[in-house]
């Protein structure tokens, strides 16, 4: 199993390849790439922890040897947040980053399963899904948007509040990664009941988290080990589900059957070949439906900037 992470000397991409240097399965390759200098230093510094896991680091403006062979490939490149910044400020730079890339990915690695994490999410994933259509090699089935980290929020913030286990929790969140399009299904969670306004505290709170932290971190920037360990938690479930797993469900922003819109973070159940079934987000209450109904505006704002970024690129 060969995994790539393009943007690997960044925040996330070095707290991520840690993680999966100690967690990957034997035998397996941690490909790193970055612009930056320090990407072979990294890789160095990673192999001499003692795992099986073999690691390689490549710098500079072409990411073809870390993609060769890659079974899975992971977009962290690009700018973050700074306080007082919406996810949507990082679009012009990173839209760039996002497009670059997923060229290089599908002329190297057409077959490889894509994750991406550079934020505005709900629009790279689009402008990615546009260069892989253009260039003849999209399979909707092998793009996910990771939304992860909404989902292990929403498990610790509900853990907190009803002192639970942490890891007993498991919270659907769906819609998208921005705003009021982050919809946790608190309804769904079973043999806890919430009042009233704990559902609007958690809910605000799941949808704020991202803000919270980049506020807390005075300008160096947004979550980094957070989405470290939920992007390793999704790279982990992929090969899962690369290896023939059973019942290996993980929820991301897809283009799936369009029920709601084009893309839309929903449950998928993993497989041999990325996502094997789109699954339904199930009975929401009807404060949820409300919230999704109300977010699907911004969420197709958020789709058409993307979709419109294609313009500049065919
Ligand atoms: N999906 C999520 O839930 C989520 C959560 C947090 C952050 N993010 C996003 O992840 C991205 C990265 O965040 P970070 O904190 O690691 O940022 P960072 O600035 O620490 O790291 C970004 C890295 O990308 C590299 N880079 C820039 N252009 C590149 C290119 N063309 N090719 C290869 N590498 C390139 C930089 O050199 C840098 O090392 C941001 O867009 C951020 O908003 C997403």
């Amino acid at each position: 199993m060969k995994i790539a992470i393009l943007g690997a000397a960044g925040g996330i991409g070095q707290a991520l390849a840690l993680l999966l240097k100690i967690q990957l399965p034997i035998g397996s390759t941690l490909a790193l790439y970055d612009i930056s200098e320090i990407t072979p230093g990294i890789a160095i510094d990673l192999s001499h922890i003692p795992t099986a896991v073999r690691v390689e680091g490549f710098k500079g403006e072409d990411a073809s040897q870390a993609l060769q062979n890659a079974h899975i490939v992971l977009i962290v490149a690009g700018i973050a947040r700074k306080p007082g910044m919406d996810r949507v400020d990082l679009f012009k730079i990173n839209a760039d980053i996002v497009c670059n890339l997923t060229m290089q990915i599908a002329n190297i690695a057409p077959k490889a399963i894509i994750g991406i994490i550079t934020n505005p999410v709900n629009s790279m994933v689009v402008i990615a899904s546009d260069v892989l259509k253009t260039m003849g090699v999209y399979d909707r089935k092998r793009l996910l948007g990771v939304s992860t980290l909404d989902v292990i929020r929403a498990n610790t913030f509900v853990s907190q509040l009803k002192n639970k286990q942490p890891t007993t929790i498991e919270v659907p969140v769906v819609g998208g990664h921005s705003n009021m399009t982050i919809l946790p299904l608190l309804s769904q969670i079973k043999d806890i009941s919430f009042s009233q306004e704990e559902i609007i505290y958690l809910t605000k709170r799941i949808q704020n988290a991202g803000t919270e932290v980049v506020n807390a971190k005075v300008g160096g920037g947004s979550a980094t080990l957070s989405m470290a360990q939920a992007a390793t938690r999704f790279s982990l479930s992929l090969i899962k589900g690369l290896q023939g797993r059973e019942n290996i469900i993980e929820y991301a922003y897809v283009e799936g059957d369009g029920e709601y819109a084009t893309f839309f973070a929903q449950p998928l159940l993993l497989g041999e070949s990325g996502i094997k079934q789109y699954l339904p987000i199930g009975k929401i209450s009807i404060f949820e439906q409300q919230i999704l109904t109300n977010s699907l505006k911004e969420l197709e704002q958020d789709i058409k900037l993307g979709k419109d970024f294609k313009k500049q690129i065919i």
